[in-house]
């Protein structure tokens, strides 16, 4: 018997590969410090003896000395403890605590409990097979317990033991636990886990911990550790169909030619029929290489080396797929999102998706609706904020392989990434392919960008304005088109007033519509910049993101970004449209620069200052710029 704590650094997996990979169960408790969940795990580990004996020392000397249980052992010590610990690696927020009976190994996530870790939750579930709800006996069923249970759900666990603890508070009352029951079971009803198990507990006194207690013979079902080593929960990844994530090529010499990655569903056996997605080339199964020699038989989890009977192509990326049963392909899809960013969703703005198998840029083009997690109702919703779950449809910068979550969690599932903090800030689950995604495909046409740019003996590319309102953007990119017309340009100007009046008239100045906006008007000037045009686009544009986003839309060297600095106090002094004094006397709201953020660029190619120097001045270095880097050649 043993017990160690490890942390995200450690790697686990590789940990228990070292030891024997049969009956491990991995879980995960939700709950807060003050529902007991603390001590429900300390009490767990203390009473199975799973402790070392120098832990236990411990203990009992920190109870003494720190205690809030008297005389008893304060077993929160003992996982709050490891969690100070923990603490002091500053970024760790989830621990693994590993520990063993003779029937089962064990893993168990702990992860915070306050409502704003529920990312840590996220992440500490998304690896269980089952989840320790805990629920104070004396409060119920709370909007916590039901979020949780939902996060849960939405991760793929499908067994639950519902914890009803303390009952030692409520003079281990039967209607008590029967009234939590049921009114747990109502509520999860919907949600469809395999086995929900309830039972009373109570932590503190080891009542239904370890043994049954007589405090509760009416209890008819099993204590929690025989409950945790009995319970069958065994994956059925073996039985899905074979996926295979190729994670390299695998070409030491011109003779060999392998391709390596980790199971992730389903097995494989030489002679067997294979088809790679995207490019559906098939061919049968050679032999699977490992380090240890030859196997009959790969199954999930197994790093391998596939080869294969022909030579296709296959590159990084691509997923070996059972060749009766291949995963779907998509760019567009409706999607389960949980997310766990202080800074909002917004339909439109670019983020990077990461599945088990690719990286790519992906936008949700509309959010359908929100979930309310105590209810489960659907409610309306423009963006999304932390901890709240919505569905929702992406659209991807290119194809993905996939199977839909609830036939395949592991190729099934994604998170998305802040594209300029690089953090997870969310967490899906895809439902399903849109159909247009299948239906519309791109039509490649004979007369393309290059034909039409060599027709206007020019090169197009898009000159962005960024700056306040009132900056003198619009005055700017006049004079620059003025001057390119002059030249024989064939120019347009996309200008933020104007665009609003036609294109754009449904939009107003919250963040959400202006993302929208942006992200509208950058594929016009896409657009345009594909017939050849050069293009001059004078718009707030106030976020970071979404100039990115129009920047990677178009082609190298052909984004320009003009940062008019002109400062706020000059803008707001000029108030040409008397929008400022609106702004400041509270008539208008979300003003830019007010009470709506401008983030500055950090890179722009050019940045001029119009209080600084003339507009005509601004306009000719703009020019200036266009003809040194090569734009006015043709
Ligand atoms: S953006 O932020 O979405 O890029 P856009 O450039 O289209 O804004 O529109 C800005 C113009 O709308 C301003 O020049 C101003 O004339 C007008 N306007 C009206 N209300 C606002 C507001 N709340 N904030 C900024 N500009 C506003």
């Amino acid at each position: 018997m043993s017990q160690i704590a490890l942390t995200e650094n450690d790697d686990v997996i590789e940990y228990l590969e070292a030891h024997e990979n049969k009956g491990l169960l991995r879980f995960i408790t939700c709950g807060s410090v003050d529902d007991g969940k603390s001590t429900l795990i300390g009490r767990l580990l203390y009473d199975s003896k799973l402790l070392y004996d120098d832990q236990l020392a411990a203990l009992e000397s920190d109870t003494k000395k720190h205690g809030t249980q008297g005389e008893k052992i304060d077993f929160a010590l003992l996982v709050d403890g490891l969690a100070a610990e923990r603490e002091q690696g500053i970024t760790i927020d989830v621990a693994y605590r590993f520990f063993s009976t003779e029937k089962r190994k064990f893993i168990v996530a702990d992860t915070p409990g306050h409502e704003q870790y529920t990312r840590n939750m996220a992440t500490g579930a998304s690896t269980a097979d089952l989840a320790i709800i805990l629920i104070d006996a004396r409060r119920g069923v709370l909007t916590q317990t039901r979020r949780h249970s939902y996060i849960v759900s939405l991760l793929g666990i499908r067994h639950v033991i519902v914890a009803v603890n303390k009952m030692d508070l409520v003079d281990y009352s039967e209607k008590t636990f029967r009234d939590i029951e049921a009114e747990y079971r109502a509520f999860a009803e919907p949600l469809g886990f395999d086995t929900i198990a309830a039972l009373p507990l109570s932590a503190l006194e080891g009542d239904n911990m370890i043994a049954k207690s007589s405090r509760t013979p009416w209890h008819d079902g099993a204590a929690l550790l025989p409950y945790l080593e009995t319970v069958d929960v065994r994956a059925d990844l073996a039985d899905k169909p074979f996926r295979m994530p190729v994670q390299w090529v695998n070409r030491p010499n011109l003779d060999f030619r392998g391709f390596s990655g980790t199971v992730a569903s389903g097995t494989l056996k030489p002679g067997d029929e294979i088809v790679v997605v995207p490019s559906a080339k098939r061919s049968k199964v050679k032999s699977i290489v490992t380090m240890d020699g030859d196997l009959e038989e790969a199954a999930p989890d197994m790093a391998v080396t596939v080869t294969l009977e022909d030579e296709i192509d296959i590159s990084r990326g691509d997923v070996i797929c059972a060749g009766k049963a291949p995963a779907e392909q998509t760019d567009q899809f409706a999607a389960h999102v949980l997310w766990m960013s202080e800074d909002k969703l917004y339909p439109g703005r670019q983020y990077l998706l990461k599945t088990a198998n690719r990286i790519v840029s992906a936008t949700a083009t509309e959010l359908k609706h929100k979930v309310n997690v105590n209810t489960l109702e659907h409610m309306s919703g423009k963006t999304l904020e932390l901890n709240e779950v919505a569905f929702c449809n992406f659209s991807l910068s290119a194809p993905i392989a996939f199977d839909p979550y609830k036939e395949n969690q592991r190729t099934g599932s994604f998170i998305l990434i802040d594209k300029r903090t690089n953090a997870t800030i969310g967490a899906g689950l895809i439902d399903f392919s849109l159909r247009r995604a299948q239906n519309v495909h791109w039509q490649d046409l004979d007369i393309n960008k290059t034909a039409r740019a060599a027709a206007k003996h020019q090169r197009p590319c898009v000159l962005w304005f960024t700056g306040l309102s009132g900056s003198g953007k619009s005055t700017v990119a006049n004079l620059v088109e003025k001057r390119l017309h002059d030249l024989g340009r064939h120019t347009y100007t996309l200008d933020g007033d104007n665009v609003r009046h036609g294109l754009n008239n449904d939009l107003g100045f919250t963040n959400e519509d202006r993302v929208e906006n942006i992200r509208r008007v950058a594929e016009t000037a896409k657009l345009m910049a594909d017939a050849g045009l050069i293009v001059c686009v004078s718009f707030i544009s106030p976020f970071q993101s979404e100039r990115r986003m129009a920047r990677d839309l178009m082609d190298d060297g052909e984004f320009v970004e003009v940062f008019i600095s002109t400062p706020l106090e000059v803008c707001e002094q000029r108030d040409i449209k008397g929008l400022y004094g609106k702004a400041r006397r509270g008539e208008i709201k979300n003003f830019t620069g007010i009470d709506s953020p401008y983030e500055a660029p950090q890179a722009a190619e050019i940045d001029v200052d119009t209080s600084n120097i003339a507009a005509t001045d601004a306009a000719d270095r703009v020019v200036e710029f266009l003809r040194e880097r090569g734009y006015l050649e043709g």
